[in-house]
């Protein structure tokens, strides 16, 4: 597997785009809490993003994610190139960090005390950890007994409060508004306009360590705030010369919660990967534009679909993601099916969430443990090796 990381994004960029030189790659200031290379998302895309004298630049190691190039699935796509964008080695394991990191920067620069939010999961997970990093109070309200474990841990060991509501995703983002706008508390959902901007650095890390933008970039659609953040940065790397064209954005939507695809809100949206729950997105109108703009499309992707992908990440690539993240994955296979891939196309696929974070889809699908008595003649016999 072709690796490459961002910490080499540098040399990388400077052999690829003589305009990512001036990127200020070799600037950053060291900063507590920074990526591993010594950088921090929010000064190292500061120009990009609205980071002002007085805005903190707290990190948390967010950002500069590992790009992979993915040998396996690029022959079974038939494509150029396939990437995969490894956004579950965030801090907390998922690309809402990128974005947190942003929405808290300027919630704490404005002097607020308290954030909030409503959650599928990770959006819990990286508010309270940034509300610890920021010593500032979190509050995050997820659908009782849809959040899968990992991310319900994170929420709690970060110490926010964390509400179960009985009822749905959607429910509980509006109880979150209506709560926000009244209460001297900070929304860090996606309509903040700040987690967006954050989030947005995705495409710019993309951009540097390929040297332009991708022919495709494939993405999963929840509340729609990832393919509106990603189409926003695309834009503004182009606007600054730093690629030479525009990628086409391919969004998929789980099946059972396919708001956009079915140009309706869905009461009860089921889906296998929870993060996806989802029935009437946030983004919706700018997805459609990311969408329209881009000459891309929005499909769905079956259950079946997701945990096919799922397995063949991991069985076939090394790679564990999350359900949702799979769903990139998922789509290219089936619009691959379809004849829509040329042979000539790069792909970036959007992993946008890690593995463990859901430990009980990966026990329900994969094969079973072997067990074996305490004797080592018996456990050659279950490998076959006599
Ligand atoms: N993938 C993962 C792993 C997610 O957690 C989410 C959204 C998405 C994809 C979809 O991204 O909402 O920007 O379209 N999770 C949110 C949450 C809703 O509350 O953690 P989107």
């Amino acid at each position: 597997m072709d690796v490459r990381h961002d910490t080499t994004a540098a040399s990388v960029a400077a052999e690829n785009a003589p305009a990512a030189s001036e990127a200020g790659l070799k600037d950053d200031p060291i900063v507590s809490g920074a990526a591993p290379a010594g950088r921090n998302l929010l000064a190292h895309y500061r120009e990009f993003l609205p980071v002002t004298e007085q805005t903190p630049l707290i990190g948390r190691g967010e950002g500069f994610t590992p790009l992979v190039r993915a040998h396996a699935l690029e022959k079974r796509v038939g494509c150029a190139e396939l990437w995969l964008k490894l956004e579950g080695c965030n801090p907390t394991g998922s690309f809402k960090d990128r974005g947190m990191v942003m929405a808290v920067a300027k919630a704490l620069e404005e002097g607020a005390e308290a954030i909030m939010c409503a959650s599928t999961g990770n959006t819990s997970a990286a508010a309270a950890a940034y509300a610890a990093a920021a010593q500032i109070k979190a509050v995050v309200v997820v659908s009782a007994g849809k959040i899968a474990l990992g991310k319900l841990a994170q929420a709690l060991i970060y110490g926010a409060v964390v509400i179960a509501l009985d009822g749905t995703f959607d429910d509980a983002l509006r109880i979150v508004r209506e709560i926000t706008a009244r209460n001297p508390i900070t929304v860090v959902n996606s309509i903040n306009p700040y987690r967006l901007q954050g989030q947005k650095t995705a495409a710019f890390e993309c951009s540097d360590v390929l040297g332009d933008a991708p022919d495709i970039l494939a993405i999963p659609v929840g509340n729609a705030g990832n393919i509106t953040s990603y189409w926003m940065g695309f834009r503004e790397y182009r606007r600054a010369g730093r690629t030479t064209h525009l990628p086409r954005m391919w969004g998929f939507e789980a099946a059972g919660a396919a708001a956009i695809v079915e140009n309706r809100p869905i009461e009860n949206p089921d889906t296998v990967a929870s993060a996806l729950r989802i029935g009437n997105p946030a983004n919706w109108q700018r997805a459609v534009r990311a969408r329209d703009e881009s000459g891309g499309l929005i499909d769905t992707v079956s259950d079946p679909e997701i945990l096919d992908a799922y397995k063949l990440l991991a069985e076939g690539e090394g790679v564990f993601a999350e359900p949702a993240s799979a769903a990139s994955v998922a789509g290219v296979l089936k619009l691959a099916a379809a004849g829509e891939v040329k042979p000539t196309d790069r792909i970036v696929c959007v992993l946008t969430g890690h593995g463990l974070k859901d430990p009980q889809i990966a026990l329900d699908v994969a094969r079973d443990v072997v067990p074996a008595p305490n004797d080592v003649r018996e456990v050659e016999k279950l490998l076959d090796l006599r």
